[in-house]
């Protein structure tokens, strides 16, 4: 975090093709999933291309996916999914898991910011792997998302500028 402060972090952009991109992160998290007995749907439409820092983009969807899967139950259903709409590239993370409150959206990508604190302690977490994906999101000019129900499930929507 005490780098990104200071924007003294790189950011080196290589061209991706997604739906490989996507295949590479299913296999990398596939065990943890299993464990949970967790469901995780990939689908990506084919040739979608755009720029992005290799390392920075799977941190972001790492860190979503992780708590798609901590705040979510066992058995639990997890989409991730791409496609083009226009000129932007859309990647949607999607669980059906415990939700998050309205009066707590707002704040989630604050610092340090935990909807439960006592509850999720176990988990864990620190609160800083979203402030750390909205940093990551903006330093490639992209936008996040976020529409949630409690007790029903949350979903991310990142749009990226496409090739
Ligand atoms: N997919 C999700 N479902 C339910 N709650 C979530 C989800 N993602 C994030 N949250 C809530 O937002 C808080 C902040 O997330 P994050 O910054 O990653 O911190 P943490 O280290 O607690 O995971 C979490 O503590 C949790 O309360
Ligand atoms: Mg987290």
């Amino acid at each position: 975090m005490a780098k990104i402060d200071k924007n003294s972090f790189a950011i080196h952009k290589e061209t991706i093709e997604l739906n490989s991109f996507l295949q590479r992160i299913e296999l990398k998290l596939e065990h943890a999933f299993k464990d949970r007995n967790i469901k995780f749907n990939v689908s990506c439409q084919n040739n979608l291309f755009f720029k992005a820092d290799p390392l920075m983009l799977e941190q972001i969807l790492v860190n979503l996916l992780d708590n798609a899967m901590k705040y979510s139950h066992v058995g639990a259903e997890l989409e991730l999914k791409a496609w083009r709409e226009k000129n932007k590239i859309h990647i949607l993370i999607k669980d059906n898991g415990k939700g998050i409150p309205k009066k707590d959206l707002p704040y989630i990508f604050n610092r340090f910011y935990r909807v439960d604190k006592s509850r999720t302690r176990s988990l864990g977490g620190s609160g800083l792997g979203l402030a750390i994906v909205k940093e990551l999101v903006h330093a490639h000019h992209a936008d996040i998302f976020v529409k949630s129900k409690e007790n029903v499930g949350t979903e991310f929507e990142l749009v990226f500028q496409g090739e």
